[in-house]
């Protein structure tokens, strides 16, 4: 038997909720009774633009669903709106159990053709507006003893994608962010996670066919991201989700080989290779410090 995920009495801030796959957590989180702070700037794919009405429609749907809300207009690359959005969240609601940085934009261009200004602005809207919402927020749930912290990595961030170095350098370094994270939150019952989600919205409807994107559904993606904003969450995961499919992704490294000191040579390395790349008994390392005794570990044992 499944218990039912309620959300009674816990606060939601969910950023670029005024639509796409952010607005069906909104309205999901709301319905499950939490509070939900809906953050968006109402830009354009590409981030241009803004317009206060797309997180004022969602409240009004929230609200109209008998659920709580209220809207918030802030870029999330604008530290002062955010660390404002936090205390008006705290104001009304009195805590902040949950945060989903999901608030994104794309501006795909092939390496070669990318001007600067196009990688910064990726990179500033999906990594630093990430990393000011997570720390406007992170004393807050320190403080409470709880935190559910979601980040929204991508495919292009886990595996590459042709087109997105900024968006997928952007999306990995989320990753690598709910790596450390994970473990400075852990003794304050912060979990922090990655949803990687593939889905038919605006963003990628003009990419995907139409038989692709009717597969991809959206809201097959709202179970996954409601599951690791509940307390039954793992920590330092990341949940991959399209068509109704979850996996988990995770790094592994391989067992490798020792080289005796005096071996240690680019020659030999390349000798090797099919040995250093097998994965034969590959398996995730819990964090940097444990990388390193492991291959300490490899040493002794040579
Ligand atoms: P979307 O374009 O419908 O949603 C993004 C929302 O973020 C928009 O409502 C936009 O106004 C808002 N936003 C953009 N810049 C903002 C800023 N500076 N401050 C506040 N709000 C801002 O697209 P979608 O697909 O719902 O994307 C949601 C997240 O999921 C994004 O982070 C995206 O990169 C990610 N994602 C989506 C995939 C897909 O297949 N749709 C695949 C992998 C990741």
């Amino acid at each position: 038997t499944q218990e039912t995920m309620n959300f009674a009495g816990q606060v939601a801030i969910i950023t670029g909720a005024g639509g796409g796959l952010g607005r069906l957590y909104a309205l999901e989180l709301a319905a499950r009774g939490a509070a939900v702070v809906v953050n968006d700037l109402g830009g354009s794919v590409d981030g241009s633009g803004s317009s206060a009405t797309a997180a004022e429609t969602v409240v009004e749907e929230i609200k109209a669903a008998g659920g709580r809300a209220i809207a918030n207009a802030a870029d999330v690359t604008d530290e002062a709106a955010v660390n404002t959005m936090v205390a008006e969240a705290v104001e009304a609601f009195g805590r902040v159990d949950i945060l989903i940085n999901n608030a994104g934009i794309l501006r795909d261009k092939s390496f070669a053709k990318m001007e600067m200004v196009n990688w910064n602005k990726v990179v500033d809207v999906h990594l630093n507006g990430a990393a000011l919402c997570t720390k406007a927020v992170w004393n807050v749930m320190k403080e409470q003893g709880y935190g559910r912290i979601i980040m929204t990595t991508s495919p292009s961030g886990i595996y590459g994608n042709f087109g997105q170095a900024n968006y997928g350098a952007a999306k990995a370094g989320l990753w690598g962010m709910m790596n450390t994270l994970g473990l400075e939150g852990a003794k304050s019952n912060i979990h922090v996670n990655c949803i990687a989600p593939s889905a038919g919205t605006r963003m990628t409807e003009t990419i995907m066919d139409a038989g692709t994107l009717k597969m991809l559904a959206p809201e097959n993606i709202t179970p996954a991201v409601v599951f690791l904003c509940s307390q039954a969450a793992p920590t330092r995961k990341v949940l991959v989700a399209a068509a109704g499919t979850y996996t988990l992704a995770e790094m592994v490294e391989t067992q490798g080989i020792h080289l005796a000191e005096g071996d240690r040579t680019p020659e030999a390395i390349a000798a090797n290779w099919g040995r250093i790349a097998d994965r034969t008994d590959a398996e995730p390392v819990n964090s940097a410090m444990e990388g390193v005794a492991k291959l300490v570990k490899a040493m002794a044992n040579a």
